[in-house]
């Protein structure tokens, strides 16, 4: 049977570091690797989130695949409502999508990733008549203090974070459970308290562009407009503090003073998993 692949899927390129990626051998990719969950058009609708013959539908996945066609994504270096650099999607491929389904694709070869960034490109209109937003500035790191600290957590407080992170950052706060994701369904704010990795990276300047971009397509906005860029370092530390298992210098210097090694005990006697976009 000849399916009718979408016709605008023929042309389009990628670019990332020494790689130029073709929409053409990432058509094959994805056809062989992603359809599954992202759908034969891309539209997030594939065979894992709607099982032929089971109605109502029962998902096999907690979180609905990206849907290409609508091009809204969560992990961007770019401003919040703009469309992500190519590298971007690259590096999604690289990690995954950490408490998803999304898994790693470190199997496949840089050249293969670059080519299935090249082809999802071409499943929106978006990417035709728009492109990449800027990546905003990330300023070096400034030196880590317990002041810096304690700023992070006024932040945390002033910013109501905790509304839906919780106040001790367990992704249970007051609004957590009425949320829902553009897909209309529940989605989970992240619980620090468990956790070292985001679904957007692993490091204090991941972190940094979470917050400073928003993960769109869900509740989580972009605080870009309301924190400024050293305030926006503080809060970094803070969180990290948050995630009481994973051991990081903020931890460690936030568990010497007496308020720090107060808190953190009680947050892990009391440690439950929840949250983190899981329903
Ligand atoms: C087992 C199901 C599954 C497979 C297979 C899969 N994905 Fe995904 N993918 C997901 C889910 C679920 C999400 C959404 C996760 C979330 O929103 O937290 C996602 C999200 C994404 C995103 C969005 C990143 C962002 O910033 O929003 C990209 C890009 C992506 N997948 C690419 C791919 C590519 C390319 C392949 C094939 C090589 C693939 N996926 C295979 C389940 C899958
Ligand atoms: C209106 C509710 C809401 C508010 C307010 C909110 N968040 Fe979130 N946040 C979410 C949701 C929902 C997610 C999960 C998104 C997902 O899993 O796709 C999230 C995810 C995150 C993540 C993890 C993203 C990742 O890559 O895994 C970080 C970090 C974060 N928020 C930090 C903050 C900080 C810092 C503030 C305050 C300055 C804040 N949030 C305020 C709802 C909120």
């Amino acid at each position: 049977m000849a399916l009718p692949y979408p016709s605008w899927t023929q042309q389009g390129e990628s670019h990332v570091g020494k790689y130029t990626g073709h929409a053409g051998p990432g058509k094959q990719l994805y056809y062989r690797y992603c359809w599954g969950c992202h759908g034969f058009r891309g539209d997030g609708n594939g065979e894992n989130w709607i099982p032929s013959g089971s109605y109502p539908y029962q998902p096999y996945l907690n979180i609905q695949p990206r849907n290409f066609v609508t091009a809204t994504f969560k992990c961007r270096s770019t401003p919040t409502g703009t469309l992500p650099t190519d590298e971007d999607l690259y590096n999604t491929l690289v990690r995954g999508i950490n408490n998803s389904n999304m898994p790693s694709w470190i199997t496949l070869t840089g050249q293969n990733r670059a080519d299935l960034v090249a082809f999802i490109k071409t499943l929106s209109e978006r990417w035709k008549n728009d492109k990449a937003g800027t990546p905003i500035n990330v300023p070096a790191e400034p030196a880590l203090t317990l002041d810096s600290i304690k700023h992070g957590k006024e932040l945390f407080t002033k910013l109501e974070c905790w509304k839906c992170h919780g106040p001790e950052g367990r992704g249970d706060g007051p609004s957590a459970s009425t949320l829902t994701d553009s897909n209309d369904q529940p989605i989970r704010p992240y619980n620090f308290s468990g956790g070292s990795r985001f679904k957007c990276g692993t490091s204090n300047s991941d972190l940094y562009k979470i917050f400073m971009t928003g993960v769109d397509g869900t509740p989580m906005p972009s605080f870009a407009d309301v924190v400024k860029p050293e305030e926006a370092w503080d809060l970094v530390h803070y969180l990290r503090t948050l995630q009481v298992y994973h051991k990081t210098p903020e931890l460690t210097l936030w568990m010497g003073s007496k308020e720090g090694a107060a808190i953190v005990s009680q947050l892990r006697v009391s440690g439950t998993a929840t949250g983190s976009g899981i329903k």
